[in-house]
């Protein structure tokens, strides 16, 4: 038995904040975060919205487009570093607003992998038997965890969610979902917004990256592990219809593409609209994709993403 992707969706909070807004915040330019970023805008939440709001929006339109009613689904992971609330977990929040009850929910937190972590996690359990119809989701509001007086970090991430129906299937569906990690690398990206630890004296609780180290080791570790799934899946480079990265750096993208042998008309590019969200990038690259038509039926994909911890992971997938 395997997991075949039966519908996506997405949402975006409607407030936009583009570079230009941003040259009024800090010491920045439009030209520095487009060339050294791709980005030109980011969504953001307003008060009052949260992250299961937009995890909510995604997985309805997920469900809608898997052609299936909410009490379809039985099985609930939404990958977040940025909860609502400590408990209930934001899965608990998504089910009560979905009307459902029973089903496992939960979140788990793996920075911007956080999507390919719930999708490998989700895949196991459609394949063992114990559910028929998990609803996976990355959902993020960065904004709330960013120092919007660091000029480093807040031109970079943005507010959003993407979701996905998995149904069981004969055939895949996920043929390999590749997963990672490295605390050693702690230091180099993190959010001191500690629960059991408090932020230290003079730093406070925000989101922290030593950009210029994280790009390195991102392009190396993002690397050797396209080339661990080419190699394990008896892939040769080029076989991938589509790539469909992390939105993190066009400069980051731009090296995998290059790596894989794929032309940059078969990368998916959604960086420009909305930065850095995290674990929603990744689902919500898939959903413009299909919705758009650019990827069909059949298609071969290979979702990757890298992110704080450090974490990593990877998914091949027959759409
Ligand atoms: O999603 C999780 C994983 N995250 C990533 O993969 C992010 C990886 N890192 C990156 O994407 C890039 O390193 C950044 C976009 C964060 C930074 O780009 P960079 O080319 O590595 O720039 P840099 O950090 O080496 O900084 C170059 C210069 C510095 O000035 P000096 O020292 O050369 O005078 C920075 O102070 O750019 C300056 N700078 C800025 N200038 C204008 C840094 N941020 C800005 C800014 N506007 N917002």
């Amino acid at each position: 038995m395997y997991a075949r992707i039966a519908g996506t969706g997405m949402y975006l909070p409607e407030r936009v904040l583009t570079n230009f807004d941003l040259e009024a915040m800090v010491d920045t330019s439009d030209e520095w975060i487009r060339t050294r970023t791709g980005i030109e805008r980011r969504h953001v939440v307003a008060d009052g919205e949260f992250t299961s709001d937009l995890a909510y929006h995604a997985s309805r339109a997920a469900i809608e487009d898997a052609g299936i009613e909410p009490g379809d689904i039985d099985f609930i992971l939404v990958g977040t570093t940025t909860p609502d609330l400590i408990f209930p977990n934001v899965g608990c929040l998504v089910q009560e607003r979905l009307g459902i009850h029973g089903t496992p929910a939960f979140s788990l937190e793996a920075a911007c992998s956080g999507f390919l972590y719930a999708l490998g996690v989700a895949d196991q359990f459609v394949r063992g038997g114990q559910a028929k119809r998990a609803l996976v989701v990355g959902a993020e509001t960065m904004s709330r965890i960013i120092d919007w007086t660091d000029r480093e970090t807040c031109v970079l991430f943005g507010d959003g969610a993407g979701a996905v129906v998995l149904e069981q299937a004969e055939t895949p569906g996920i043929m390999y979902s590749n997963l990672g990690s490295d605390g050693r690398y702690r230091d180099l990206l993190y959010a001191a917004n500690g629960v059991s630890v408090l932020p230290k004296e003079g730093e406070g609780a925000a989101l922290r990256m030593k950009g210029n180290e994280v790009f390195k080791v991102a392009v190396k570790t993002l690397g050797g592990m396209v080339d661990e799934v080419l190699d394990k899946n008896g892939l040769e480079k080029g076989e991938i219809d589509w790539l469909i990265p992390h939105q993190a750096n066009i400069r980051i993208i731009q090296a995998m593409a290059k790596r894989l042998r794929m032309p940059m008309e078969r990368v998916i590019l959604t960086i420009q609209e909305h930065g850095n969200t995290s674990a929603a990038s990744v689902p919500m690259a898939l959903d413009t994709a299909i919705r758009d038509g650019r990827v069909k039926r059949g298609d071969l994909l290979l979702l990757e993403a890298f992110g704080g911890g450090f974490t990593w992971g990877a998914s091949l997938v027959r759409y």
